[in-house]
This record gives C-alpha cells, structure tokens and sequence, in this order.
C-alpha cells in the first residue's frame, strides 16, 4: 500500500455521533477511559487529527505573533515540504490547511502526561493558503511540514507523503467528525474502532463522519467491558 494503514479510533455515542458535551457526561467516563487505553495499546506509528480537535486537545487556541517571523519563499510552483534530520518514529499529524495551531513545543505536552500522545512529534500537513511567515515560525520551532493541496487538503497525496517521506506504516486517524468525513470519502479508513458509550448525545452534535459517502466495512470484533460496547470493522 502506498499509504499508511489507516485505523479510525473513536469515542461514539448511540445515535453515532462523535463531538459534543456527552463527550464529558459521567457516562461516557468509562468509554474514554477504554479509549485511551486502546489508543496506547494499538500500535501504530501516531495519530492524525482535524485542526479543531488539535486546538481543543492540545494549543487550546493560542497563536504566534507571525509579525516575529521571516517568510518562507517557495517557488509559485515548487512548495518544498520540511523535515527534520532527528524525526522520532511517533508522530502527531495535525491536519492544518492554512496554519492556524499555534505550538509552543515541536512535541506535544499532553495535558496528563498520557504515553499515547504525550512526546509525540508535531507534524503539519498545509495548503498552499499558508501564511509564508508561518512556515517561518515552524522552521524556527522545528515542527516539520507537509504541503497536500491549494485550497483544501488532498487525503490521498497527504497519505502518500506521510508514507513514503515520513516512514509511516499505520496511524490512527482520531477525529472529529470534519477530518474523519474528508478520508471516509478518499476511501482512506482501513478499521474502524469504536467505544460505543450509553448516552444518546442528541443533535448537537456531529457524526463519526461529516458528509459521508456510501461504503462497506465487514465486522470483525464485537466485545463489552463496564458497560461499554467496543467494536472493530475492516473495510471490505
Ligand atoms: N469522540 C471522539 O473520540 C473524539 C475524538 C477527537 C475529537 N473529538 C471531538 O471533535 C471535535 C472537533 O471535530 P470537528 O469535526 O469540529 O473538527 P476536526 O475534524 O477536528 O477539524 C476540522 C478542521 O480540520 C481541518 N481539516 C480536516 N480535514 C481537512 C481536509 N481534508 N482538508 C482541509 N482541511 C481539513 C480544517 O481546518 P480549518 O477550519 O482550519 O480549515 C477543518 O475545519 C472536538 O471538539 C472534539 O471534542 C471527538
């Protein structure tokens, strides 16, 4: 495969859905418990997530004044990706089309210090809509980046890049519901693993994925633990 084996590992309400304040309810407390646990469990070279969920999880919305940096000039047609010399084989991908997530670190701090995200190496998957200063402020912070289409991000050329520039084998794609619709409909999830949680979250929130397609996936695991239902499908 010329792409990462791509597994979608996410916290799921009954009705499906994925993002929300159920998310923080007494009873969706076991399933995240379980969900960080498989997330630690599954081996995989990293995670990706959309933007908003890196902000929520990790930034928490701060941004670099960009006025501090120097621009990074491509040729119009030549966008150069960045890569450092010394990259770990962990790999945190934050899908960031116009350089909006302002890191203080090149690695993530997980707020509680969880092995399975906490020391992962930053990597930012762009569009040609980057401010130029941006680049300038991750080249100086020694964040690698990846670019991946103009406007919107292409999820097979990003795959493509992460496979055959940065090394990556599989990864966990984790949300939320926007990223996860953007690779259901490039066909680009391999498995689905799902902590189905006893809470109906209502509407509103989103689905597992935002503007899906029609798609087949064959199931392969069904399993309870403390009332929460996991369940694992491959795609057919
Ligand atoms: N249930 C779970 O297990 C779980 C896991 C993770 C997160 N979450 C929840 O999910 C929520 C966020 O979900 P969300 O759907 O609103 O946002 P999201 O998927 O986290 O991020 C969406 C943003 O990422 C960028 N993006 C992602 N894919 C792209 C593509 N193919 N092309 C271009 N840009 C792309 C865009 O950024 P721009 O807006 O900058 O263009 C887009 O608006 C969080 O609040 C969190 O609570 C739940």
């Amino acid at each position: 495969m010329n792409r990462p084996y791509i597994i979608c590992h996410m916290v799921t309400s009954i009705d499906g859905k994925v993002t929300g304040d159920f998310l923080f309810k007494p009873e969706c407390k076991k399933a995240t418990e379980i969900y960080y646990e498989l997330n630690r469990n599954t081996e995989s070279n990293g995670f990706i997530c959309g933007r908003v969920t890196m902000e929520g999880s990790f930034t928490g919305g701060w941004y670099p004044d960009l006025s501090e940096y120097e621009p990074v000039r491509h040729d119009l047609d030549m966008k150069m990706d960045f890569m450092l010399d010394d990259m770990t084989g962990f790999y945190a991908v934050a899908f960031d089309p116009k350089g909006r997530l302002g890191w203080k670190s090149n690695r993530i701090i997980d707020p509680d210090g969880d092995p399975g995200y906490d020391g992962a190496q930053i990597i930012e998957v762009l569009t040609e809509q980057v401010d130029e200063r941006y680049l300038g402020y991750l080249e100086k912070m020694e964040i690698p980046y990846i670019f991946a289409g103009e406007n919107e991000i292409d999820v097979d050329f990003a795959l493509f890049k992460l496979r055959n520039i940065v090394g990556c084998e599989t990864l966990l794609l984790e949300g939320g519901s926007i990223i996860n619709g953007s690779f259901q409909r490039a066909g680009a999830i391999d498995e689905l693993s799902l902590v189905a949680a006893p809470i109906v979250a209502g509407n509103d929130s989103k689905p597992l994925f935002t503007d899906s397609v029609v798609s087949d996936f064959e199931l392969v695991n069904a399993e309870t633990k403390d009332g929460v239902l996991i369940v694992n499908y491959k795609k057919r």
